[in-house]
């Protein structure tokens, strides 16, 4: 028997919500369900409406906690799992000094399988049950991500990345090895089971303008593929790309001059745009990708989403691991919060929400699929404990909306209020919780103390 009824607190966006009561933007379930067969959504609304057209399902009853798609992460490094909180630098050293050195790591088969699956399994944890990855430059690295995504069952995007200058010669691609590794990646991977492809030079910083040509060959030999890159970040970052691009009219020029952008692409961080810039966004559908705990960690700077907004361009939210902090949406959204309530911008809840599902399935194009709980749609799906931690239970005494709840669990809340997890129907809680046991147990390596 593959069906299954899973009853709890059922919420699920339909629309980008435009105040903090605009009901119209949600679907809510008291006493809800989701009807899931063969890892697709079946049925959602009422549980008394439900269970009796699916008399044989099996139900996982999950009240009280609340059932919402799985959350969706539009922008992160894969090779940087064990590189999250390196001290004291900012971006081009904090490169240098840590990245450009863990990245090295993953010429290592055996490693990259290691860092993939423990990669996945941490999403996973997180309630994450798609994101978009950067691998290594190592063509081995999109192997072992993939095929970590599909013994899992995740739709997943990622891509090899490209750079041919400015990093350590043992992560250095060439115009010509990039683009055939790209086509042979594309050619094994893209539409493999649930895997899309990232078509991914690194930044203007680390190709050349041949590399850049290959890779506008690339994008359009390869519509259907994503593409990704790195946007005006940092300052002094956006002073060295332009340096290196003098012709280009600004940062944002040099991808467009090479035909780059698109509705497929996913420019990160995207900080310190002019008004002409974002606008260039806009005309061409490209995707701003906001990444609150990099930005702060690393000290970028404030992602100005408002003004996105009033010149119509596309945003979607990330973590950005390594540079990110967390690999919880959940702490995404807290940070974002700050960061746009710092600038005097507004993130309500519900808009939170939306963005973590329904807003990043939309900015890649994958509505359909994901990212909202609807009939006929993949069933990944999170739930939710909004008082995981004594302290959040305590708060919660005192909530009496949704909206508050959903701003406790987002401000409070981590991997331990990720109850549930399931990835085209199937629970992953369990498969995750045997792979990484306690880690505590395992032998720590000595730590200098000087
Ligand atoms: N710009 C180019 N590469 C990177 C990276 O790995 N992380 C971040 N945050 N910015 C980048
Ligand atoms: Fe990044």
């Amino acid at each position: 028997m593959n069906k299954l009824i899973l009853r709890g607190r059922v919420l699920t966006f339909v629309e980008e919500p435009t105040s903090i009561d605009d009901q119209s933007a949600y679907n809510y379930f008291e006493d809800g369900a989701v009807l899931v067969e063969d890892g697709k959504i079946v049925d959602v609304g009422e549980y008394a409406a439900i269970a009796p057209v699916a008399a044989d399902a099996k139900i996982v009853d999950h009240r009280p906690n609340l059932i919402m798609p799985g959350f969706i992460d539009t922008h992160l490094h894969f090779p940087q799992t064990q590189a999250i909180a390196s001290y004291g630098a900012q971006l081009l050293e904090w490169l240098n000094t840590y990245i450009f050195v863990e990245e090295q790591k993953f010429s290592s088969t055996a490693h990259a399988d290691f860092i993939a699956g423990r990669f996945m399994d941490e999403l996973l944890r997180n309630g994450t049950t798609s994101a978009v990855a950067y691998c290594s430059v190592h063509r081995e690295s999109v192997d072992a991500y993939f095929t970590a995504a599909e013994q899992r069952g995740m739709l997943m995007i990622g891509g090899k990345v490209m750079m041919d200058r400015n990093a350590p010669d043992a992560l250095r691609d060439t115009p010509q090895s990039g683009y055939d590794d790209t086509k042979a990646l594309i050619a094994k991977w893209h539409g493999r089971g649930r895997a899309h492809y990232a078509i991914s030079p690194r930044f203007a910083i680390t190709s050349t303008p041949r590399q850049m040509e290959m890779s506008q060959a690339l994008v359009r030999e390869h519509p259907e593929c994503y593409v990704q890159t790195h946007l005006s970040e940092n300052r002094d970052e956006i002073a060295f790309a332009t340096s290196l691009y003098p012709s280009a009219k600004d940062y944002t020029d040099i991808y467009a001059g090479y035909c780059l952008l698109g509705e497929k692409m996913l420019l990160g961080h995207c900080i310190f745009l002019s008004d002409r810039e974002i606008s260039v966004l806009a005309e061409t559908k490209s995707v701003a990708v906001f990444c609150p705990t990099s930005n702060l960690f690393l000290g970028s700077g404030l992602f100005d989403r408002d003004r996105f907004r009033s010149l119509g361009a596309r945003i979607s939210v990330a973590t950005d691991v390594g540079g990110g902090t967390s690999f919880s949406m959940l702490e995404t959204m807290s940070e974002a919060y700050k960061v746009l309530h710092v600038q005097g911008q507004r993130l309500s809840p519900f808009a939170s929400y939306y963005m973590m599902t329904l807003g990043n399935a939309r900015a890649l194009g994958l509505e359909d699929r994901i990212g909202s709980l609807r009939t006929g749609g993949d069933a990944d799906i999170v739930v939710l404990d909004s008082k995981a931690k004594p302290a959040m239970e305590l708060r919660m005494r005192t909530a009496t909306t949704l909206a508050e709840e959903l701003f406790i669990l987002q401000t409070m809340g981590d991997d331990r209020s990720v109850a549930e997890v399931y990835v085209a129907g199937k629970p992953m809680k369990s498969r995750i919780d045997t792979a990484t046991p306690q880690v505590k147990a395992r032998a720590l390596p000595e730590l200098q103390t000087a």
